[in-house]
């Protein structure tokens, strides 16, 4: 027999766990920012009001695996900026070199050295692709979809259902009855998106044939894990028969792997050789100083040069001003030689392993019926049963309440984790004991609601 959490102890160990954390955060709740209205909500950018907290700390320093608040609060970061600094936070090799470009300009719409270095270091890390820089990952998705249409001459993406792939109205999309609509929630959004977009289920390939077969697709557009809803693992193969399939019905194939970088070295796709015609990474390319790429393989690369010289004359509506600067590629190929390696990988998945043997263990301990699900260096545990076939189960796995328990009893206990889902990132400076006192907080804060 599995235990039950009810709502009552839910709701009364997150009631107490507010009262801890206003107590510990003097400081915090006096600032500017959480008294007075010079930002919208309180919030500088939407997602932090995900932290479901009454205000936020207000972080002092962040440095490898740690992060203080202004209150002297430590903590051990396992959110790690949601990716953006997986490998932990200003990596030495980094900020080294960022000191010196500091002095020679920040944006000059002209490539320097450095941006052919940081080509060859990409292929070196992801295999062969032309390269495209972008401050997002957001932006080189945008990006991405319209060079596929454009290439394709059709006008539809596929993409999956309880996907995200930033803030690109395209994706925003959800399955209601079988139907592809509007993601709930949208703001300001005019448009009907399934006119550009058809949403299937993840691992469905059955479905996702008779989307190809009715609609006019110019790309399918998946991570290779879903891990923007509660973390769903490809099926066995599903992925080269999804490849294969695609192309079958002459759409692109285009891989994002902003979060699954995390899963070894060159992402997921090099560690399973799979051979998307587009590739999207963000976040974390280049440590966390803004900056996203996009690469296309030869025989895409050769498709859009064509396409372009037979283009009409125009603006592309591809590309943005600061992208492509000098700061993001002295960080780029900081990140890409010095950070991005084969032994920081290892060190990673070694402490992912551990974390996830350790948190299986709690469950098993404390009898329930959830689990946890790794990919790389990434972690994830799920408050229901699993193994999760799509993102339809993946969305009715999700327990909010609960979840933001946990994650403000942990916060209180010293242990940083991500806002959304449950999600926890061991980067190559993450220490042992780290990882042990988060799976000890884990299972202090799940004696609290049992
Ligand atoms: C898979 C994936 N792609 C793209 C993005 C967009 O990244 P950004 O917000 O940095 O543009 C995200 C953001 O969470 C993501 O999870």
């Amino acid at each position: 027999m599995f235990n039950t959490i009810n709502p009552i102890s839910i709701n009364k160990f997150y009631q107490d766990e507010l009262i801890h954390f206003k107590k510990r955060h003097p400081k915090s709740s006096k600032s500017k920012l959480n008294l007075s209205n010079i930002f919208f909500n309180k919030y500088p950018m939407n997602w932090m009001a995900d932290w479901s907290l009454p205000f936020l700390p207000l972080i002092q320093k962040a440095q490898g695996s740690q992060i203080s608040d202004i209150d002297n609060n430590f903590f051990d970061d396992f959110c790690l900026g949601d990716t953006a600094s997986m490998f932990g936070h200003s990596p030495k090799a980094v900020s080294n070199i960022l000191k010196k470009q500091l002095s020679n300009g920040f944006a000059y719409m002209l490539p320097s050295h450095d941006a052919a270095e940081a080509g060859v270091n990409l292929n070196r890390v992801f295999g062969k692709y032309q390269w495209q820089i972008a401050n997002t990952a957001s932006d080189a998705n945008r990006f991405a979809i319209r060079v596929v249409r454009a290439v394709s001459g059709k006008s539809k993406i596929l993409v999956f259902n309880g996907c995200y792939h930033g803030a690109v109205d395209d994706t925003l999309v959800e399955l209601k009855k079988n139907k592809t609509v509007n993601a709930q929630g949208l703001t300001g959004q005019v448009y009907d998106l399934s006119k550009g977009t058809v949403v299937a289920e993840f691992n469905n390939l059955q479905q996702i044939e008779s989307l190809l077969k009715k609609n006019n697709i110019a790309a399918v557009l998946t991570e290779p894990v879903l891990t923007n809803c509660c973390m769903v693992l490809p099926d066995k193969n599903f992925l080269e028969k999804l490849i294969k399939l695609t192309h079958r019905y002459n759409a692109f194939f285009v891989l994002d792997e902003t979060h699954t970088i995390s899963s070894g070295y060159g992402g997921y796709g090099r560690q399973h050789k799979l051979k998307p015609d587009l590739l999207v990474i963000g976040k974390c390319i280049a440590s966390g100083i803004t900056s996203a790429v996009w690469g296309m393989n030869d025989r895409f690369s050769k498709l859009y040069s064509n396409y372009l010289k037979s283009k009409k004359e125009g603006r592309s509506g591809i590309g943005t001003t600061l992208s492509a600067n000098p700061i993001q590629f002295a960080s780029l190929n900081a990140t890409l030689t010095k950070v991005i390696t084969k032994t920081n990988y290892k060190k990673m998945e070694l402490g992912a392993k551990k974390l996830e043997i350790g948190l299986n263990k709690i469950i098993q301990k404390n009898k329930l019926d959830w689990h946890v699900v790794r990919v790389g260096a990434r972690v994830e545990f799920i408050c229901s049963p699993g193994p999760l076939k799509n993102g339809t189960e993946a969305l009715k796995a999700h327990k909010p309440k609960l979840e933001r328990a946990i994650h403000l009893g942990l916060m209180n206990r010293g242990t940083l984790i991500a806002p959304f889902h449950n999600m926890m990132l061991i980067s190559p400076v993450t220490y042992d004991k780290q990882i042990n006192k988060l799976i000890k907080n884990f299972d202090a804060v799940l004696q609290n609601l049992i």
